[in-house]
């Protein structure tokens, strides 16, 4: 459907993601003016030929060409004076060791500020290229403050997530859209809903940035961990094709947003030792499987983090609201916070701990051999409120959401620090210093 306020807009960069952008934008009725320092790509462009190959595009912008929006120069300021937008696309390509080559982006930043200047009127910046997070703050910072500071310019990141083979079809119906604002706030103009997602989700620019990093990182971890499971499945003479895709059935826990928060490491009776048993299997087997072997690695990094978070407060009075594996449950083997606990008693640590789950005489079997066998005193540690833990501490692990978090009001006061392990934004209305692990 053509857009209700079609806009002038330059597109920086005609390689795939500048050609793809500016195809689609004109399908919608803006006005484009491609911009690129490759002669030899501008004179295809404005004669609507398609620098890339990829369906659907080149009658995109043929139509386009037919119909008056398109153009192209390898002038910059030009293509600065005939749009209120500019868009960036232009290459960000790793250097030697994986650091991130950004002298494009700060070209063609600093050539689109140089023009702004001149021209002295209102303009929109869209970063699209895939720039580590910080990266457009310190672009920012150097070469459009004073534009943003006098009102003439504002500066949006928009990530960009179309595949290769069906971007046009990507582009027209995203699968996530992203704008990144200066302060994670929505954005003080439309231009950048308008052109790259109306429904798109707001964060600051460092989490748009870091977001298109996430999604490359778990598609990659995807790829990855299939192909690991397919190796060892093939070794076992299992078919693993089967088996993945029997693992996508399950909609609720493993194609789902479960599990996917940050916060506490995993724990309990089942995934440390499954993890364990299948890549030992491997190493005894000899089938090289890097991805599922540094997993365990992963969750003892995530619990060192931890504790490196605790002992570098001036405090030696820990509390512990929560200490099974998990909420609602006095399963204690391979629990995150006993280990914890364990690691703080011996370093000569005081603990007091609070979890309502937790009976000691109903305690059973492997569960209480466990406990028996890390914290055998664990009946004095244990206190009936989580008052009395809050009061008897100085730093309190919130690893559970198992208490009311009012009831802490008159206990939770300065000099005290609490470490938030979910998220609970409750915590942070009490009057004592908040952390998060992962916030
Ligand atoms: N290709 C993808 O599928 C994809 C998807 C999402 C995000 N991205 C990201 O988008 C960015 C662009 O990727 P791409 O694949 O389109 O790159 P590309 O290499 O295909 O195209 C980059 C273009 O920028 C041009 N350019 C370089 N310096 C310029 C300057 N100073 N002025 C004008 N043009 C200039 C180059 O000549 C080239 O045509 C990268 O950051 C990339 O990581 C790519």
């Amino acid at each position: 459907m053509p857009s209700a306020h079609p806009h002038h807009v330059s597109i920086f960069g005609l390689g795939y993601v500048g050609a793809v952008t500016a195809g689609c934008l004109a399908e919608l009725g803006h006005h484009i003016i491609g911009a690129d320092v490759q002669q030899a790509k501008v004179d295809a462009f404005k004669a609507g030929i398609s620098p890339i190959i990829e369906p659907e595009l080149e009658s995109l912008l043929q139509t386009a060409k037919r119909e008056g929006r398109l153009d192209a120069t390898t002038d910059a300021t030009a293509a600065v004076k005939a749009s209120q937008i500019s868009i960036i696309c232009v290459g960000t390509p790793s250097q030697a060791a994986g650091r991130l080559n950004l002298d494009f982006v700060r070209k063609v930043t600093a050539q689109i500020a140089a023009a702004i200047r001149e021209k002295n009127q209102p303009h929109t910046i869209l970063f699209r290229s895939t720039m580590l997070p910080g990266s457009t703050r310190a672009i920012v910072g150097v070469f459009l403050a004073d534009l943003i500071k006098s009102g003439l310019l504002h500066v949006y990141y928009c990530p960009e997530f179309l595949r290769e083979g069906t971007a046009v079809r990507d582009f027209r119906d995203p699968s996530l859209a992203a704008v990144g604002t200066h302060d994670g706030k929505a954005p003080a103009t439309t231009e950048a809903l308008d052109l790259l997602g109306f429904n798109a989700q707001i964060l600051a620019w460092e989490g748009a940035e870091l977001l298109k990093y996430a999604c490359n990182y778990f598609h990659a971890l995807k790829v990855g961990f299939a192909n690991e499971i397919g190796r060892m499945a093939k070794h076992l003479g299992v078919d693993g094709a089967r088996v993945m895709d029997v693992v996508c059935h399950d909609e609720r826990l493993n194609i789902s947003r479960y599990y996917m928060k940050p916060g506490n490491p995993f724990g309990g009776s089942c995934l440390p030792k499954d993890v364990n048993a299948l890549s030992g299997l491997a190493r005894i087997e000899g089938v090289n499987l890097p991805l599922l072997d540094h997993v365990m690695e992963s969750n003892h990094a995530h619990l060192d983090a931890l504790l490196d978070q605790i002992t570098r407060k001036d405090a030696r009075r820990i509390g512990l609201l929560g200490l099974a594996f998990k909420a609602d449950t006095d399963d204690m083997r391979g629990s995150a916070m006993v280990a914890i606990a364990e690691t703080l008693l011996g370093r000569g640590y005081q603990l007091r701990i609070y979890d309502p789950s937790i009976n000691l005489t109903r305690l059973i079997g492997a569960n209480e051999a466990e406990i028996q066998r890390r914290m055998p005193h664990l009946a004095q540690l244990l206190c009936a409120t989580a008052e009395e833990v809050v009061r008897e501490s100085d730093v309190i692990i919130a690893s559970q959401k198992c208490v009311n978090v009012e009831s802490l009001r008159d206990v939770a006061g300065a000099g005290k620090w609490v470490i938030d392990m979910n998220g609970w934004p409750e915590l942070k209305a009490l009057p004592w210093s908040y952390e998060g692990i992962c916030w």
